[in-house]
């Protein structure tokens, strides 16, 4: 099979496409042939190795993907050759097919395009936990989504929407602020200007009527998550995502204190690995709200396996809007 290989740690341009053998299941597993891969800003992370897990070398990146189940290792029930699987790996999702644990996979609606189920795994989940477990969302709440125009914001936009909540969307690059619009946002905050700080809050108190809002879900940390923890409401919820905007954020705890907040931190890969049977019933939820039409894929770049670098570019170059998958 084709796999798209590293190395060594480096620059996505350095990885390169390799025939390895076709793997073999074994005891309790599956092997499942891609059809579609989720690209993720994570996937870049692992790549240049800066992210917390690092794979041996040489290692196969890629972290979703969607496809056919195309043998069973002994002892595997649940699934059946030819069942149509969304599938969570910690890397190797790259390839043209890959091994996996019954519970990594997950039955995708009859209708759904690969490339859709590819890209509705990860940011959704991290979408979902964020909102749902760490944040406790209740219908009727205001949430501030930071990075709204990328993969996890559009996700947690269009499920705010869906659990019944008000989104305002923290938008970094303006010209992209009609994905936000799309994916449901009721306002948009520009997080661009200068004197973010003061902007961000005076914002999001002219459209909460000087009350803030209940929760922010920030994949951006710097400047964006310390101006939106002035604008949480009394007894708001900060959830820390990630820091795509490059510093990680050093928080006061008599801030929590004088304010009645919180502040808690969402890790996507602990619920996939501590709590599979939460996630099979998080990524069933995604999948029926897509079903009901109130999630959509966001998928707006296609590329062939072997232009992988070029996919991950996208992403490091933030020239995508939404999400990028690779169709093998
Ligand atoms: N904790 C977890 O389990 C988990 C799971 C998934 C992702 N993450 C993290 O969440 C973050 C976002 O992931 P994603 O999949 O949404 O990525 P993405 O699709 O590439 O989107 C990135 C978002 O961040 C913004 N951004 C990028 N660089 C920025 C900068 N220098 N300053 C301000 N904003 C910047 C982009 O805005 P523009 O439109 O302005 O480019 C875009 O809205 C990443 O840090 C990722 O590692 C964490």
């Amino acid at each position: 099979m084709r796999a798209m290989v590293m190395q060594a740690f480096g620059a996505p341009e350095t990885a390169v496409l390799r025939e390895l053998p076709m793997p073999i299941p074994g005891p309790g597993e599956v092997l499942v042939r891609t059809r579609a891969a989720g690209v993720n800003y994570p996937d870049l992370l692992v790549v240049e190795g800066k992210y917390q897990h690092k794979p041996p070398l040489p290692f196969t990146p890629g972290k979703e993907l969607a496809g056919e189940v195309a043998a069973l290792g002994e002892g595997v029930t649940a699934l059946a050759v030819g069942d149509r699987v969304m599938v969570q790996v910690e890397y190797g999702a790259f390839a043209e097919a890959v091994i996996a644990r019954p519970e990594q996979c997950f039955r995708l609606p009859d209708a759904m395009p690969y490339a859709d189920a590819a890209a509705m795994g990860l940011v959704y989940q991290t979408a979902w936990f964020a909102l749902i477990d760490r944040a406790r969302l209740q219908a009727g709440e205001t949430v501030l989504v930071n990075g709204a125009t990328g993969g996890v914001g559009l996700a947690a936009i269009q499920l705010v929407k869906a659990l019944g909540g008000a989104a305002l969307a923290g938008v970094t690059t303006m010209a992209k602020a009609d994905a936000a619009r799309k994916a449901g946002a009721d306002q948009v905050i520009d997080l661009s200007g200068d004197d973010l700080r003061n902007s961000l809050r005076d914002q999001v108190y002219a459209v909460t009527e000087g009350r803030g809002v209940d929760v922010c879900i920030d994949p951006l940390g710097g400047d964006p998550f310390d101006a939106a923890m002035r604008a949480l409401a009394w007894r708001g919820r900060m959830v820390v995502v990630g820091f795509a905007a490059g510093r990680i954020p050093v928080i006061k705890a008599n801030y929590l204190l004088v304010k009645n907040i919180e502040v808690s931190g969402l890790q996507w890969s602990d619920y996939r690995d501590r709590t599979p049977g939460r996630m099979a019933e998080a990524q069933a939820a995604i999948f029926r709200l897509y079903g009901e039409g109130k999630l959509s894929a966001n998928v707006t770049e296609r590329f062939p396996l072997d232009r992988m670098a070029e996919a991950l570019a996208v992403i490091r170059d933030r020239k995508v809007v939404g999400k990028v998958v690779l169709e093998v």
